[in-house]
């Protein structure tokens, strides 16, 4: 695991590697400080030596501070680069995750991982780089510097060392705990707050504001909980520390002036008592500061496993090797095609279907039925679970995934916009269109009469979602970019529901005309999309119920005459 993180370090490794030099370098300077005053003190009456040793005070001084601010400026660039790498790793890892890499991961488990445990990390990274090395070190040259100083003195710190590093154990273990449930109440805030964002019409619509409110205040008094409760017992620490250290003073002061006195300053100086005063600072303080790094590390431990997690998820659908560049014609067969969502039962079962190339085809059926299933095997948006889908002759498997792609366009059935103008959204579907192109595709797709309405015209801004559209201008806005990928076979799940039934016609003739020797898949809720087809597939609960022209399955096929009945009966054909 930490093998994997550690790729995300790779142009700041130099940094890396100097901000432990730099704060190996920063502590000889500190602990050489402590000595030198010492030297100062017991030499007071020698005036040249004091001021020699001072300026040699000052120059260390000034030393450990510079290469402080290095070692602080190193880890932050280390630390921050770190995260930056590993951030734009992740992205790049979700990019590549296949539908169902995604239905995986919520969005918001997502967002927390690019975001909060991304943060954890290079807090705790910066911290291991320098404070993890600093503290150790400190201590260990600290104790050695005070035992040469006066080693029956500072047998006191054998004693002092494991009760106040139990007494921070002790604290930082029962405030780990706390401190994990509260994260954990951050990632049920952040899925609240997503959901209520994404969602922000419909809660308006349905006046539910007084509920999400109470949600949302349910999980944030948890983290206040959470919160108040870790810090309370993280306010020990420092009053443990204090007592610990005035406590060995005291000891030290109380036998080192017995010391003084008792050999006349011969077994032990004034300056060395006041040096080992400092030499137990540091030496109480870096183990405070080694505990706070052990909770930072435990704490960063479960976000380096979720980040993993996510790294670690190889897309599901991922190229053969040689794989085809090329689709002949716009040939669908399905042969024994079973599917089922990762960890569901059967979405579709035994499925045989033959689709001519440049076929117009209708596919009917209630929701849930396994509509939108069935034609997402195609693209390759999922796999088969079992059996085979082949496109112009091949399986779907053996082609490169972006020719197939290109080659396969699928409105969605719950499409999107992006941020940004009409016709920057209309390239996505094609970069290179023209925008005469872009016209004539926006018009068979009879999105050009309100764009023409636009004042902007095709440079109207689409705010984020396609807010600022209708749900029916989205929906042929989707279409048209579907449309300049001048595909082998086009894909329309439920395209035109928003549509209104005589705008649904014009589009349908439209398509005819612009790709005409495309395959078309047309699923549709109104018998009126489809009955023209030159073939009509009725799904039910997963399988095919029965295919024909509309004539033959008004005769046939029960489901379809019933469908059929109710729309015409229901005075028109808008449902
Ligand atoms: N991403 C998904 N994960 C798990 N189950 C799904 C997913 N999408 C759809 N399903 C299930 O698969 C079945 C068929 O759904 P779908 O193909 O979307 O039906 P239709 O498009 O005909 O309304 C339904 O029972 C639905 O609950
Ligand atoms: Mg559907």
């Amino acid at each position: 695991m930490i093998k994997r993180l550690m790729c995300s370090i790779r142009e700041y490794r130099k940094q890396s590697i100097l901000t432990p030099l730099f704060v190996v370098l920063e502590v000889f300077m500190e602990i050489l400080i402590p000595y030198l005053m010492a030297r100062l003190i017991d030499n007071i009456g020698d005036m040249g030596y004091v001021i020699k040793l001072g300026a040699f005070l000052i120059i260390c001084a000034a030393l450990a501070l510079l290469f402080g601010a290095l070692a602080g400026k190193f880890a932050a660039t280390a630390s921050a680069g770190f995260a930056k790498n590993l951030r734009f790793d992740m992205f790049r890892d979700v990019q590549k995750f296949s539908f169902a890499n995604i239905d995986k991961f919520s969005t918001g488990g997502i967002v927390t991982r690019l975001t909060t445990d991304v943060t954890n990390l290079q807090m705790a990274y910066m911290m291991i780089i320098r404070i993890a090395v600093r503290s150790p070190i400190t201590m260990v040259c600290a104790l050695i510097m005070a035992f040469s100083v006066h080693a029956k003195l500072s047998l006191i710190y054998l004693i002092i060392i494991p009760v106040l590093g139990f007494v921070l154990y002790k604290i930082m273990t029962s405030a780990h705990p706390v401190f994990e449930k509260m994260f954990h109440v951050y990632d049920k805030l952040n899925n609240v707050i997503q959901e209520n964002l994404h969602g922000i019409r419909v809660v308006k619509s349905y006046v539910r504001e007084h509920h999400e409110e109470g949600k949302f205040k349910e999980q944030a008094e948890d983290i206040y909980k959470y919160s108040v409760k870790a810090e309370k017992l993280l306010a020990f620490n420092s009053p443990s520390m204090q007592i610990c250290v005035y406590a060995t003073m005291l000891v030290i002061f109380w036998f080192g002036a017995h010391f003084i006195v008792e050999s006349g300053g011969t077994e032990l100086s004034t300056g060395n008592l006041t040096s080992l005063f400092s030499y137990t600072m540091q030496i109480l303080m870096s183990l405070m500061m080694f505990s706070m790094v052990f909770v930072m590390i435990t704490m960063a431990r479960s976000s380096a496993e979720r980040i993993n997690e996510l790294l670690d998820t190889k897309s599901s659908i991922t190229n053969k090797e040689n794989p085809i560049k090329y689709i002949p014609d716009g040939r669908i067969y399905f042969d024994h095609v079973s599917f089922a969502y990762p960890g569901h039962s059967r979405s579709l079962r035994n499925i045989n279907l033959e689709i001519p190339s440049g076929a117009t085809v209708g596919i009917i059926g209630g929701t849930g039925s396994g509509k939108s299933s069935l034609v997402q095997l195609i693209p390759r948006l999922y796999d088969v679970t079992e059996g085979r889908v082949s496109v112009g002759g091949r399986d779907v498997r053996n082609y490169d995934i972006d020719t197939l792609r290109n080659g396969v366009a699928m409105v969605l059935q719950k499409n999107v916009l992006f941020a940004g103008t009409i016709k920057e959204n209309m390239r996505w579907g094609n970069e290179n269109a023209t925008d005469e192109e872009i016209a004539a595709a926006c018009h068979a797709a009879c999105a050009d009469e309100f764009i023409d309405n636009f004042p902007n015209g095709y440079d109207t801004y689409i705010e984020q979602g396609g807010a600022n559209v209708s749900g029916g201008q989205r929906q042929r806005l989707c279409i048209a970019r579907a449309l300049l990928k001048n595909p082998k076979i086009l894909i329309l799940d439920d395209s035109t529901s928003a549509v209104d039934t005589k705008t649904d016609a014009i589009i349908r003739e439209a398509m005819q005309r612009a790709i005409p020797g495309a395959t078309k898949i047309i699923i549709a809720q109104r018998i009126s999309s489809v009955e023209h087809a030159d073939m009509i597939v009725v799904m039910n609960g997963g399988r095919i119920d029965g295919t024909g022209t509309h004539a033959e399955l008004i005769k046939t096929n029960a489901i379809y005459r019933e469908i059929y009945e109710s729309q015409v009966k229901g005075g028109g054909e808008d449902e």
